[in-house]
């Protein structure tokens, strides 16, 4: 059989971490053509041009959606532009490869939620987790029947990442920004909608939101969840760690994992089976994404595996709700400013660490 070669020209909007990211795994695949990366930062399109010199870099967005031959946008700028493009996107017929949130507030999220629905254009956003090794795999075990019932589903992600202040100013606070990731991937566990909830957060450094919260609750299946998430994990310690786990009980069996972001450990204790896993961490699965999206594109059917516009609006609402949540209780805060000001400046100079933004590199 001939091998096919059929490219799909596409462009990026928004340069930033995850544009480069998004540009290193089309490249690496050979169905993709980047024809333009658009970004308003000299930077950014300087570094474009340099990793990709056939690449045309712009600044105007509108150059991509009035081009008839481009047929998907991967938005990777913040989620303030997000919907703007993905209206453009729809009315010009250009499939989407979208950042979360898919846009900047939960109003605009749901708008866009209805603006793909029946356009006919393949819209998916980069929950990546769902696209994990790991997380497929302890799913996949689970279905099996390997743990009994799903009963329990704890999952912790703390981080010396995004300090307050630091950007992603439209992505909400760290439990939203970086929360909804695990909000999401606990209904896809569960795989039923979330029924209650109680939130405890924390004013770390006595910032004015909360930069840890924990969240418990159940799923309409009377599965229950505990979700943990902070960026606040020892910004200051000498050498910096985290702590990021996923915990699923069974009515049987257990199954969890681990990771130190560059090999995940996967731990299955099943009824008949019990094995351990360990293989590269995988980043943000973004080959992954985009070879679902091209196949997709080339074969005019939508793989069910890409997570959906509707599935984003759903975690980033709980995200939100959870925050809420957190404000209803006592919130107490501890610390104050200025270890957050020695924070950032520590990050500011730091050209490796957790979850550095490009501005603070440059
Ligand atoms: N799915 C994930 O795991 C994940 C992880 C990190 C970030 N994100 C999301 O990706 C988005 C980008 O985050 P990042 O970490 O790459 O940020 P970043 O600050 O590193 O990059 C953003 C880039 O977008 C550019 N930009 C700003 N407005 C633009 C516009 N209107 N048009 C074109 N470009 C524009 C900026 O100049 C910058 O180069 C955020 O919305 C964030 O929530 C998702």
């Amino acid at each position: 059989m001939l091998k096919d070669t059929t490219k799909i020209k596409a462009a990026l909007i928004g340069f930033g971490r995850m544009g480069k990211m998004y540009g290193e795994a089309m490249a690496q695949s050979n169905r993709w053509e980047i024809a333009y990366v658009c970004d308003p930062s000299p930077s950014s399109r300087a570094e474009a041009q340099k990793m990709f010199p056939n690449t045309r870099t712009i600044t105007d967005e509108n150059i991509i959606f009035n081009d008839d031959s481009i047929r998907a946008v991967a938005l990777c700028a913040l989620a303030d532009s997000r919907k703007e493009q993905i209206e453009k996107a729809v009315r010009t017929h250009k499939h989407i490869i979208a950042e979360k949130p898919v846009a900047d507030t939960i109003e605009h999220e749901w708008e866009v939620v209805d603006l793909v629905k029946d356009s006919g254009v393949f819209a998916t956003v980069n929950l990546y987790l769902r696209n994990s090794w790991y997380h497929q795999t302890m799913k996949q075990f689970i279905e099996e029947g390997e743990i009994g019932e799903l009963a329990i589903i704890r999952i912790c992600h703390m981080t010396p990442g995004l300090a307050p202040g630091e950007g992603h100013e439209y992505e909400g606070p760290a439990f939203h920004d970086c929360g909804m990731h695990y909000v999401d991937i606990a209904r896809w566990y569960a795989g039923s909608e979330y029924k209650t909830w109680h939130a405890q957060g924390l004013r770390m450094w006595s910032y004015k939101d909360p930069w840890w919260l924990q969240c418990h609750g159940t799923f309409e299946n009377g599965i229950v969840y505990d979700i943990t998430q902070g960026f606040v994990y020892g910004q200051l310690s000498q050498q910096q760690t985290h702590n990021s786990y996923t915990d699923i009980i069974g009515t049987k069996g257990i199954v969890r994992m681990t990771h130190d972001f560059k090999t995940a450990v996967v731990d299955l204790h099943g009824v008949n089976r019990t094995l351990r896993i360990e293989k590269p961490f995988g980043g943000k699965n973004l080959d992954k994404l985009c070879a679902l999206m091209a196949e997709s594109i080339l074969s005019g059917q939508r793989d069910p595996r890409m997570p959906r516009m509707r599935d984003s609006a759903i975690a980033s609402q709980h995200a939100w709700d959870f925050l809420d949540d957190a404000r209803a209780h006592d919130l107490p805060a501890i610390g104050n400013l200025e270890t957050l000001e020695e924070i950032r400046e520590r990050r500011r100079h730091m050209t490796n660490g957790y979850g550095l933004l490009r501005h603070n590199k440059e």
